[in-house]
């Protein structure tokens, strides 16, 4: 790896902890349709895209459904979490997240989002931590969702760096794919067997952990 280098942020689950939020807005939706929703479900649809959580909601019951009832049906989801989400202020960035973007904008590392969320720069803008980030895909120019690699290459040219000079930060195994499909370096924030398993680089069990010298020294055993 030369002295270039990009770092590409997923945001639910890294950068701050909106799962809880997406999940109170599916499982209304999922009670309205009496299809059975918990926690564990929800775990499985993180990093997938509205229209592809909606299809794993549904699951065999999808068929009964019309394409113009399925957009219906995840606009009212994220209608729900949209109001859910204006109670969000900076102080839900989650731990070490802050200091880790002032110590990478001093460092001049340019800075991107690769998430799945059309919500994302308004959640960025609630966070008030906008002004970090020098690009931000959007989601809806990318063919695929996580876990294919679409939106990591696209911020990656985006940052106008090559990929094999980015590291990603994710928290599920759609987006550490996704990362590794890209031919990135992935740190996982999380469960170390699961996000191995996905084949992350590195493992953090929180983002309290993220700091220069763990960039330093992944990009030093990956000379
Ligand atoms: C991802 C979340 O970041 O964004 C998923 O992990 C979510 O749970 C997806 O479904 C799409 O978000 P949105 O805000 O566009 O519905
Ligand atoms: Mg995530």
């Amino acid at each position: 790896m030369s002295k270039e280098l990009g770092i590409l942020f997923d945001l639910d689950g890294v950068i701050t902890d909106t799962a809880e939020l997406h999940y109170k807005a599916w499982k209304k939706l999922a009670d309205s349709l009496q299809i059975p929703f918990d926690h564990k479900v929800n775990e499985s649809l993180k990093g997938l895209s509205r229209m592809d959580s909606l299809e794993a909601l549904l699951g065999s019951q999808s068929d009964f459904f019309a394409k113009e009832e399925k957009e219906k049906l995840a606009a009212q989801k994220n209608q729900d979490y949209r109001n859910l989400l204006e109670g969000l202020t900076a102080e839900d960035v989650l731990p070490g997240i802050k200091p880790f973007l002032i110590d990478l904008k001093k460092r001049e590392i340019p800075i991107g989002l690769a998430s799945a969320s059309k919500n994302a720069p308004y959640v960025l803008e609630k966070l008030e931590i906008s002004s970090f980030f020098d690009q931000i895909v959007d989601p809806s120019e990318v063919a695929h969702g996580k876990p294919a690699p679409d939106i990591y290459v696209k911020g990656a040219e985006q940052l106008g760096i090559s990929p094999s000079h980015c590291i990603g930060i994710e928290d599920a195994v759609s987006g550490i794919q996704a990362i590794k499909g890209a031919g990135m370096l992935a740190i996982g924030i999380g469960k170390a067997a699961i996000l191995k398993d996905a084949g992350a680089d590195l493992v953090l069990a929180d983002t309290r952990e993220l700091s220069w010298s763990v960039i330093e020294s992944l990009i030093g055993k990956h000379k």
